[in-house]
């Protein structure tokens, strides 16, 4: 191994890679290959070079037990979805997946239905969400837990805002027999994702919009089925065909309605105007995706 030029450096690091490990291997070699072949592709300068691996630096640097830079790299370069996708496919009657994000959280609290998960002091615009979790046939699944999350209407999660209650707009439910759910909260607006670091820098280099379209985080979990980690969008959002983090799929846009009677209003607690939101989540059956 000496004299290594331009044209064999990949073949003789390719010859290091001895892991008793096979995936390792495997992973490694692809890593190599395809790393040495974008360097040749764009014939990368020292400085372009140096100035990477600055920006790796400052993206770690920023990552804590609240920020995690490298997921929203990941995102907004389309890794993660297409991470995503390949690990969850499914039949067509199935909800997809898209993105997680950074901002879900261990131990949300176990709710009734119809609990308000918006907290004391959350502003915005009453919505109800209900609707049903089954198996591609229809039949209901009784049981499935939801853990949800969203944003507020200024578009800040709990973390990221000291104003709001500790855990606000997170919970879990469970559906009752016929598979049915239903909480209350408040209207999601779309935000930008964090964009005061690296990643944010980025954007603004390739003259792109930090923002998300408004939604509604859900990951829901059944026995015998395939768990799935979802949103639901709010349907004519202005960003629904320009997510920063590519997670759109139109099969989880739904029509939020409004209402604006204060009598309806009475009947579920809230003032006027308010919001309706039905949703049907199906699950995909374990080892049963239909390949034909
Ligand atoms: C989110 O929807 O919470 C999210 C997803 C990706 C990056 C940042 C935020
Ligand atoms: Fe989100």
């Amino acid at each position: 191994m000496r004299n290594l030029t331009e044209h064999n450096i990949t073949e003789a690091v390719l010859n290091t890679l001895n892991s008793d490990n096979a995936r390792l291997n495997q992973i490694l070699t692809g890593l190599v290959k395809h790393l040495h072949a974008f360097v040749r592709e764009v014939e990368l300068t020292e400085e372009e070079w140096l100035a990477a691996i600055q920006f790796l630096t400052r993206t770690g640097q920023m990552c804590d037990d609240e920020r995690q830079e490298f997921i929203l790299l990941s995102d907004t370069l389309g890794a993660s979805i297409l991470v995503d996708a390949i690990n969850n496919r499914k039949d067509e009657a199935a909800t997809p997946s898209t993105v997680l994000g950074p901002f879900h959280r261990e131990g949300a609290a176990e709710v009734e239905h119809q609990h308000n998960i918006a907290g004391e002091g959350t502003a915005g615009e009453p919505v109800i969400v209900s609707g049903r979790v089954t198996a591609p046939n229809g039949e209901p699944i009784a049981g499935a837990l939801l853990d949800i999350w969203q944003a507020s209407a200024e578009g800040f999660y709990d973390i990221q805002d000291e104003s709001q209650p500790e855990m606000n707009l997170r919970c879990k439910l469970r559906t009752d027999e016929r598979g049915r759910f239903a909480f209350r909260t408040i209207k999601p607006s779309s935000y930008p994702i964090p964009d005061d670091g690296p990643v944010g820098d980025m954007l603004r280099a390739l003259n792109r919009h930090p923002y998300r379209p408004a939604h509604v985080h859900f990951i829901i979990t059944a026995e015998g089925y395939e768990p799935v980690v979802t949103h639901i969008f709010v349907d004519g959002d202005p960003y629904l065909d320009s997510d920063a983090v590519f997670g759109v799929k139109s099969a989880l846009i739904a029509e939020f309605v409004r209402h604006d009677s204060a009598e309806e209003a009475e009947q579920y607690g809230v003032a006027a105007p308010f919001f309706t939101v039905r949703y049907n989540f199906v699950l995909q059956p374990r080892d049963r995706r239909d390949t034909s």
